[in-house]
């Protein structure tokens, strides 16, 4: 019987074990998958035993995401450009396999909600740059848009993003944040801002075009303020639960052999 899980300190809070158990009750897989709570000092150990143990492999979140880059036998071009790794595959000859799913389940949940969604004729606006921005930021450079602005609080962590992830990379300052939507039509808030017990994200959005495609990566609560705003703004919005549902698709195919389908009652099996 295959096992996987997610791995992560703390886990309690973690969705994955709803998501995974819910397409292995669905598709009559006899596999398991269960939270791992492991410490950061425990990392190196517990990732040479899992395999052992009968794991096939794990997810992983915070705040292992970067550390298993360094412990895996095989990282992706995609986890190294990131930084940062969220699925392992633990080979049969022994060796971990890391990857970065992120990026593809941000660009899916996009493409499934609006499948419309045309990336390439115009810049887009990423706010925020953070561990998540860059695999948003990397997948949007993959789509092909022609222009990846971006601003954060901190401003250079945005412009260490430009010096990694090239010259179609453009850092606005935070306080030019609004200025930063005018003619961009996908726009994502990739901070933490609006999540249940934080504030909202405070950016102007004068500029932005009716039909521009708005995303956020906060999915508690579903609708942020943000999200609300566009919205009232004639914006195309796309929640970010979709995007935890799609970067497990690719780990649950791997691990289990099936592919998962993202619907309405994964949605409410994970909320
Ligand atoms: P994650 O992995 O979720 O991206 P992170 O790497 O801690 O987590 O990044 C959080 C993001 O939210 C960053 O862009 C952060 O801005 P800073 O780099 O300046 O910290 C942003 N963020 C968090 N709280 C914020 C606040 N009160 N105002 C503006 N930005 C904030």
């Amino acid at each position: 019987i295959p096992l996987a899980g997610v791995i992560g300190w703390p886990i309690a809070h973690s969705r994955s074990p709803a998501l995974h158990g819910h397409w292995l009750k669905r598709y009559g897989i006899s596999g398991h998958y269960v939270p791992v709570p492991v410490m950061p000092e425990h990392l190196a150990e517990v990732l040479r035993a899992l395999p052992r143990m009968g794991f096939v492999g794990a997810n992983v979140t915070i705040p292992h995401k970067e550390a298993v880059l360094t412990l895996a036998d095989v990282v992706t071009d995609r986890a190294a450009l990131i930084g940062a790794a969220n699925t392992l595959i633990f080979r049969p000859d022994g060796k971990i396999h890391a990857d970065n799913t992120d990026g593809y389940g941000f660009i899916a949940n996009i493409r499934q909600h609006a499948p419309g969604w045309i990336p390439d004729l115009s810049p887009a606006a990423v706010i925020g740059a953070g561990g998540a921005a860059r695999a948003v930021v990397a997948s949007l450079l993959e789509s092909g848009v022609p222009e990846l602005r971006i601003t954060n609080r901190t401003r250079i962590r945005a412009e260490q993003i430009r010096s990694e992830f090239g010259a179609k990379v453009v850092v606005y300052d935070w306080a030019e944040a609004g200025n930063m939507l005018e003619g961009a039509m996908t726009v994502v808030n990739a901070t933490s801002m609006g999540m249940v017990g934080k504030p909202p994200l405070r950016v102007p959005l004068d500029a932005l075009a009716p039909g521009t495609l708005v995303t956020d990566l906060v999915y508690t609560p579903l609708m942020t303020p943000f999200l609300q705003e566009a919205e009232a703004r004639g914006c195309d919005v796309v929640d970010g639960l979709g995007m935890l549902l799609h970067q497990a698709a690719p780990g649950f195919e791997r691990w289990f052999g099936q592919r998962p389908e993202v619907d309405d009652d994964l949605r409410r099996a994970v909320l």
